[in-house]
């Protein structure tokens, strides 16, 4: 079964083999799907026949979003944090226990049904890759419960048992990281494909640069790809350690200096911003325009958790990269899709040339630059694909 999809006003392909620029843009265009695949792109006007045919009236198509960052698994929420914070409060991960809490507490079939809901609400709004992190069980039982259910709803699952130092190992960090790097590990990496750590030195919850080194190894020697949170809080180690040991991805990166921009240019750590933590946080914006402009792979994603942004939109954070951050629309559009694709280290996403998943986000819009230009107006349609 293949279907034509023409009328597109805008299409943006991220094929840069197209010598349309990076985001690959077609205008008056169309695109053949068969088998949930691209099967070819090009101009309206040449596109070859078909089993079924829709016509797009001029709407613009970008790839589904790329959500490389995530916190889905959890109970409760911190709407009173957020309110605090909005009043002069500081983020400094406290509230994570809070949220830990309540998710040691509830059903499978509770985490399961809120889980499913976001990622359905994430599916409204273009999103249709998303990396889930565990984090909030942080003994061996209640993490390996939040990976099986974060398994269900995608193949990007991340172990983050160093997420933070639980209370009841309060002062023997070293003792929880054994831990981690031990039989939490060992039960985990079934489940996941990434290990992630949150690497703040200044921090009275997260792990410091040595025992962030002793996770991401151990989970490297598991098998396991890695990610860092790193430098959400203030300048440490966590974005050099990333690009030394290889990680997909270094991200918040909100606390950069030269070093850090330096190692990042030179590997092949992508940094993945999420501004939404910063409007969520009232913290200053990344730099992303000293990134960008040092040659460096840029990835924009939610973060969506309940204490430092509770944001499902992709959209408003390309909106925010583009007014708070400087990135032009371009640049914020293929952070968003290709970027997220490189910060996973997929080829198959992200993207829309011939091979790629068939995941189109039809915009009510004539152009991909109303994502940034309709801050807030929910933009993206669904379009249900025959077979
Ligand atoms: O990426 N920094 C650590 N973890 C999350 C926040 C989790 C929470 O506050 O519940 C983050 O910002
Ligand atoms: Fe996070």
């Amino acid at each position: 079964m293949s279907l034509l999809v023409t009328g597109i006003g805008e299409l943006v392909t991220n094929d840069p083999a197209l010598g349309h620029g990076p985001l690959g843009l077609l205008t008056d265009a169309a695109v053949v799907v068969a088998d949930g695949v691209v099967a070819w792109t090009g101009p309206a006007t040449a596109a070859p026949d078909a089993d079924a045919r829709i016509d797009l009236g001029g709407r613009a198509v970008v790839p589904g979003f790329v959500d490389s960052h995530a916190h889905l698994v959890f109970a409760g929420d911190r709407a009173q944090e957020f309110e605090a914070r909005m009043s002069g409060a500081r983020y400094d991960g406290g509230g994570i226990g809070t949220t830990v809490a309540a998710t040691r507490m509830a059903s499978d079939e509770e985490l399961r049904g809120r889980l499913r809901g976001l990622v359905a609400e994430m599916r409204r709004q273009g999103t249709t890759t998303v990396e889930v992190k565990s984090g909030y069980g942080l003994t061996v039982a209640d993490e390996v419960r939040s990976l099986r259910l974060a398994a269900e709803v995608t193949a990007e699952t991340t172990f983050l048992g160093a997420h933070v130092v639980p209370d009841e190992y309060r002062g023997r960090s070293d003792e929880y990281v054994d831990l981690v790097t031990g039989p939490m590990l060992a039960a985990c990496t079934p489940h996941a494909r990434w290990v992630d750590v949150f690497c703040e030195p200044g921090s009275a919850h997260a792990f410091d640069g040595d025992q962030a080194r002793a996770v991401l190894e151990a989970g490297r020697a598991a098998g396991l790809g890695l990610r860092v949170h790193a430098n959400q809080l203030g300048n440490g180690p966590g974005v050099r350690l990333a690009v030394e040991l290889g990680a997909a991805s270094a991200d918040h990166c909100t606390h950069l200096g030269a070093a850090d921009v330096d190692a990042l240019a030179g590997g092949t750590t992508v940094a993945t911003l999420l501004p939404g933590v910063e409007f969520s946080t009232r913290s200053p914006y990344p730099d992303a325009r000293r990134l960008l402009d040092a040659g460096v792979p840029v990835a924009l994603a939610t973060d969506c958790n309940p204490g430092s942004c509770f944001t499902s939109s992709m959209a408003f954070c390309i909106a925010l990269a583009v007014r708070e951050m400087r990135m032009t629309p371009a640049e914020a559009v293929w952070a968003a899709t290709a970027g997220g694709a490189a910060a996973l280290r997929r080829t198959d996403v992200g993207h829309l040339a011939p091979g790629a998943r068939a995941d189109l986000a039809v915009l009510d819009a004539p152009s991909y630059r109303h994502l940034a230009y309709r801050p807030g107006v929910p933009l993206v349609r669904a379009l249900e694909l025959p077979g």
